[in-house]
């Protein structure tokens, strides 16, 4: 199997929003994707943006739109309008397997990649019914709702599980991404990493990037 390349997405939820397209602009040339964590306030404590934002959004970028909202299904049609290039929703949200494997077909048909987010306390197992199908696996290193949150260590066992079973799968990890803890999620098998404070912090975000790729 070739090597996988190590995709990293910023998220914009730690970007300046009050300047969100220069600071889409700034990442743009050195990064893969670009995150967009839409929070409905209900799912998790925190309201985001939603579509009106990031269609003003002017990325050559492929969107990857992570959806922490109570309802995934009614926010599917309006990011597929926009072109989104890839489309999570959260496992603890979409408990039926036939519902999720309905959102899976929607996304897909859509023109979208389709991913599954778990939780740290989620456990890999409640997955498994639809991890054949998914073209994403995104196991979170932080509880969702708010940037800046220090990393979960445990959550690494679960990429290690994927990682092992499913060889091919993109396997994306969020939440306290740094160059520090880079590493231990690409040794783990994750191959696409979301980072935010880290990268929007930096004063060098070219350096910034480049560092979560050394790992
Ligand atoms: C948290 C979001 C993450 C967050 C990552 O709910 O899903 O994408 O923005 O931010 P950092 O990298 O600062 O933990």
């Amino acid at each position: 199997m070739p090597e996988q390349k190590l995709i990293i997405a910023p998220s914009i939820l730690s970007a300046d929003l009050a300047h969100l397209q220069e600071e889409v602009s700034s990442i743009e040339p050195y990064a893969d994707w670009l995150q967009i964590d839409v929070m409905d306030g209900h799912f998790v404590p925190s309201i985001s943006f939603g579509a009106p934002i990031v269609r003003c959004i002017q990325t050559a970028l492929p969107l990857d739109i992570h959806l922490m909202v109570s309802n995934p299904a009614e926010r599917i049609d309006e990011f597929l309008e926009i072109g989104a290039a890839n489309i999570t929703f959260h496992a603890e949200a979409v408990a039926h397997t036939e519902h999720r494997k309905e959102l899976i077909q929607r996304i897909r048909a859509g023109g979208a990649t389709a991913g599954i987010a778990i939780n740290p306390e989620t456990s890999l197992d409640s997955v498994g019914d639809v991890l054949e199908e998914i073209d994403l696996l995104l196991v979170m290193s932080v509880h969702p709702g708010f940037g800046g949150q220090p990393f979960i260590e445990h959550v690494l066992s679960n990429v290690r599980t994927a990682r092992s079973a499913f060889p091919d799968l993109m396997i994306q990890m969020d939440g306290g991404i740094n160059k520090d803890t880079a590493s231990e999620c690409v040794k783990a098998g994750a191959n696409n990493l979301v980072s935010g404070s880290f990268i929007f912090g930096a004063s060098d975000r070219k350096m910034a990037i480049n560092s979560l790729r050394q790992s």
